[in-house]
């Protein structure tokens, strides 16, 4: 049985789903070249039935999320209502609450014409597209990614993002395949937001640049804003759901949050990032901590756990006996939570565990050759590319790595990455510089797994650090031999690397360690200043000229830059 996962929103993307197994997925920036791109993503779709060798008829069901837009439950006058209602019977002056008051009602009315005219188009036109069309509920479907992936056969989900079919976040319980919704977060609570607008107020792109936040918070102190940001946002214990409190007069479920503008007067930007982040932990955590009185299992999806160091801390509770973050958190991943729940609902069934995230197009030999000459490139076919790339890195140069199948979601997991040398704290700069980047978190290091005890405090499964999603305390051999993969509070976000994940890594690593015995490399995203990551050899060509990177390996060749 073969099914298609469709995802429209923000970073829309397309899986294939073949007897329970994601077998492909793509997201549609790739391919258009336009990061974060939202839409149907015809071209992905096409991409995949070629690259999978399917046509349309042979595809049995097809899956998308946007279930509000069908049913007539939005928007929810009656909590606009009850928040109104806090807003007028506050202390806050008569020309604050008539500003808290106009957003709210603003932002329910675009919700409104998002839900039941937007997206009821869009599902309309893929009604008409592809028959047999199955539609979810957008946290629902982040939900079935974590679950269904995590091999938990029961565990709690919690789901937060900016917001998707009328709600922000969403608890459930899973069990044995079935998904119950326990509780949800309005959208006007959104703990997305709250995020996104400090990344705008400090400068940088809401919704891409969350990252830049984090890394900028480990260098502020979370008590100086506090007591003007804990005004923003809260754990209602009692509804079990995140609150925004409006009534307290600058909380708004916007990025573009004129309201924080007096914080940037009063204090530094990593004090700021430092409170933001402190508060999302401290919101996050009070709800985990709430879901049981018993240890449970937690599975994590939504665009909130990209968050590493969040991710960390939840690990880290006592209550939590084991995590699982869905590796393409975000709405890119929704493709494949509404595939799987499309197949459930028919097989009831679930045979799935996501091995990898190599699930995007793979080029061969003539793609390689063909776009090689087009440029006139010189290159070499060495005989042993490993031996040959862990040289250079060692001398200190910079290798983009394109290699195998692209990986899908929002990290480079050596596929499509740029590879060097970790020894030397100054490295962030210098890669910085060559790539046009601005980060104020290091980049992230791959690690042997039989050395992943040895660099970092990890107690139980390994597997938790195979896709990037989780920072880990480092050990002082990490902190002194890699200096560039660890952050000022000595984390790191590892990724494990062994011959099943990536034969090709591993032997990178291996001939490394040999010459240096550090069995660590820095990898980060292979893709030009915001542009997506490289797809083809194309792209990973322009990519490569564009830039300061030393020498560029497609597969088995190596090319010196002209
Ligand atoms: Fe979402």
């Amino acid at each position: 049985m073969k099914v298609i996962g469709i995802n429209y929103l923000s970073e829309s993307s397309v899986c294939l789903v073949e007897n329970g197994i994601v077998k492909y997925a793509i997201s549609e920036e790739r391919l258009n070249r336009k990061k974060n791109w939202y839409g149907i993503p015809y071209a992905s779709i096409k991409k995949l039935l070629k690259d999978t060798k399917n046509k349309i008829s042979d595809i049995d069901l097809f899956a998308t999320c946007g279930l509000s837009s069908l049913v007539n439950d939005v928007p929810d006058i009656g909590y606009l209502k009850k928040k109104i209602y806090e807003i007028k019977v506050s202390k806050l002056s008569k020309k604050i609450k008539k500003k808290q008051i106009s957003f709210l009602k603003k932002r329910s009315k675009h919700e409104d014409y998002v839900i039941n005219v937007r997206t009821r188009k869009i599902i309309d036109e893929l009604k008409k597209k592809f028959k047999n069309l199955k539609v979810f509920d957008h946290h629902t479907s982040h939900a079935a990614s974590a679950v269904y992936n995590s091999n938990f056969s029961e565990c709690y989900c919690l789901t937060i993002d900016g917001w998707g079919d009328n709600a922000s976040a969403k608890i459930f319980f899973y069990q044995r395949g079935k998904i119950r919704e326990i509780n949800k977060t309005s959208s006007l609570d959104s703990l997305g937001y709250f995020y996104g607008s400090i990344t705008k107020l400090l400068g940088f792109k809401p919704h891409q640049h969350e990252g830049k936040i984090l890394g900028l918070a480990a260098y502020g102190d979370p008590k100086k804003a506090m007591k003007d940001m804990s005004k923003l946002i809260s754990y209602d214990k009692k509804n079990k759901r995140f609150k925004a409190n409006y009534e307290k007069g600058i909380y708004q479920a916007s990025f573009n949050n004129k309201n924080l503008n007096f914080l940037k007067r009063k204090y530094s930007a990593q004090d700021i990032a430092a409170c933001a982040q402190f508060l999302l932990e401290k919101v996050v955590l009070e709800c985990v901590n709430d879901l049981s009185k018993n240890k449970f299992n937690l599975a994590l999806a939504g665009g909130i756990f990209a968050n590493v160091k969040l991710n960390q801390k939840i690990k880290d509770q006592k209550i939590v006996k084991k995590i699982y973050v869905f590796p393409n958190m975000g709405d890119g991943g929704l493709s494949i939570g509404s595939a799987l729940l499309a197949y459930y609902q028919k097989n009831k069934k679930i045979r799935v565990s996501l091995e990898n995230c190599y699930l995007g197009p793979q080029y061969y030999k003539d793609d390689l050759l063909k776009e090689i000459k087009k440029y006139r490139l010189k290159f070499l076919k060495p005989k042993n590319i490993e031996k040959e790339i862990a040289f250079l890195l060692n001398k200190g140069l910079v290798v983009a790595h394109f290699n195998n199948r692209m990986e899908f979601g929002p990290r480079a997991l050596g596929n499509r990455s740029i590879l060097c040398s970790a020894k030397n704290k100054n490295i962030n700069d210098i890669l910085n510089k060559k790539l046009g980047r601005t980060e104020f978190m290091p980049f992230a290091p791959i690690v042997l797994e039989k050395s992943m005890r040895k660099y970092f405090k990890i107690k139980d499964s390994l597997n938790d650090y195979k896709f990037m999603t989780i920072t880990c305390d480092c050990k002082k051999i990490m902190i002194n031999n890699s200096p560039a993969a660890v952050h000022i509070d000595n984390t790191a976000r590892p990724q494990m690397i062994n011959k099943k994940i990536s034969l090709r890594l591993f032997k990178i690593l291996n001939e490394y360690k040999k010459i240096t015995k550090i069995p660590v490399l820095i990898n980060t995203s292979f893709n030009m200043h915001e542009e997506p990551i490289v797809c083809s050899p194309n792209d990973a060509i322009r990519a490569f000229l564009a830039s300061k990177i030393d020498y560029l390996i497609l597969e088995k060749y190596l090319i010196q830059k002209p």
